[in-house]
């Protein structure tokens, strides 16, 4: 099977989870707490993984699959192909208002991201693309994503690292023309992506990072980890996304 072939079967079951979702959000939820209050796993979030695992399972049997809910393996090592799933992200948006969530979706070979798949479903909004393939939202390709400098553009910030000045994160987002805080990683990325912002700042697990450095790295922007680590799938880590110009200004900042 081509590239193209593998992508048009993936967008396939993205299109199909997001009806699936749009039609659970029409029953009550189902909602748990995992390690506070603010972070939340519903139904819909573990029946969505559980959507994309039984397919990846039955046309891919022999690739490693990491997803946010733990109901895929438990990948140490990233040889041979892997797929990275977060399958409703911004979760507490979607439990508080049925909206500004993304349902996302990687496929990484050799530790190298392949393709990837943001869809924010209430938008029909899906971003996709991947390595040598150009990247899309929905059938519209994008091109020369414009180079926002810090001063000019909107930035976006994870809620906490903004309230605790994580990476002087106020610092840096007060030379910004203003500051947005959508809590969701994928949204984050996506406005980035669209040209209507010029950086995403936040503290992140591999499936909330995994699908957007895919389609970034193809676009020319730059993704890296603010601890000045190099970017590992296997941790929790502070993810600086930007413009090259945004990067550059808010890299000389931090020095
Ligand atoms: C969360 C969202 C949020 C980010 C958190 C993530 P989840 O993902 O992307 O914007 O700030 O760090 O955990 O848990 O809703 O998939
Ligand atoms: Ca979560
Ligand atoms: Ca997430
Ligand atoms: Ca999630």
């Amino acid at each position: 099977m081509s590239q193209q072939q593998m992508v048009e079967e993936i967008k396939g079951w993205v299109y199909e989870a997001g009806e699936n979702i749009k039609r659970k959000l029409q029953s009550p939820l189902i909602v748990e707490e995992k390690t506070n209050k603010s972070d939340l796993v519903t139904n819909v979030d573990k029946e969505t993984e559980a959507f994309f695992i039984d397919k990846i399972r039955h046309h891919y049997p022999d690739d490693q699959i990491l997803g946010e809910e733990g109901l895929g393996d438990h990948v140490t090592d990233f040889s041979g192909r892997v797929w990275i799933i977060d399958p409703i992200d911004g979760t507490l948006n979607f439990v508080k208002q049925q909206d500004n969530f993304c349902t996302m979706l990687a496929v990484y070979e050799e530790g190298i991201g392949q393709m990837a798949f943001i869809y924010e479903v209430m938008r029909d909004e899906l971003l996709w693309g991947g390595k040598g393939m150009g990247v899309y939202l929905n059938e519209q390709v994008i091109k020369d994503v414009p180079n926002i400098t810090l001063e000019k553009g909107l930035i976006s910030v994870n809620t906490h690292m903004f309230l605790n000045n994580t990476y002087e994160t106020q610092t840096v987002a007060m030379k910004s023309i203003g500051v947005r805080m959508i809590g969701c990683a994928g949204i984050g990325f996506k406005e980035l992506i669209k040209g209507n912002q010029n950086a995403y700042i936040s503290n992140l697990q591999p499936w909330d990072y995994a699908p957007a450095k895919v389609l970034m790295e193809e676009l020319g922007l730059k993704m890296i980890a603010l601890n000045g680590e190099p970017l590992d799938l296997r941790q929790k880590v502070p993810i600086l996304g930007a413009t090259p110009a945004a990067f550059a200004e808010i890299q000389t900042r931090q020095n």
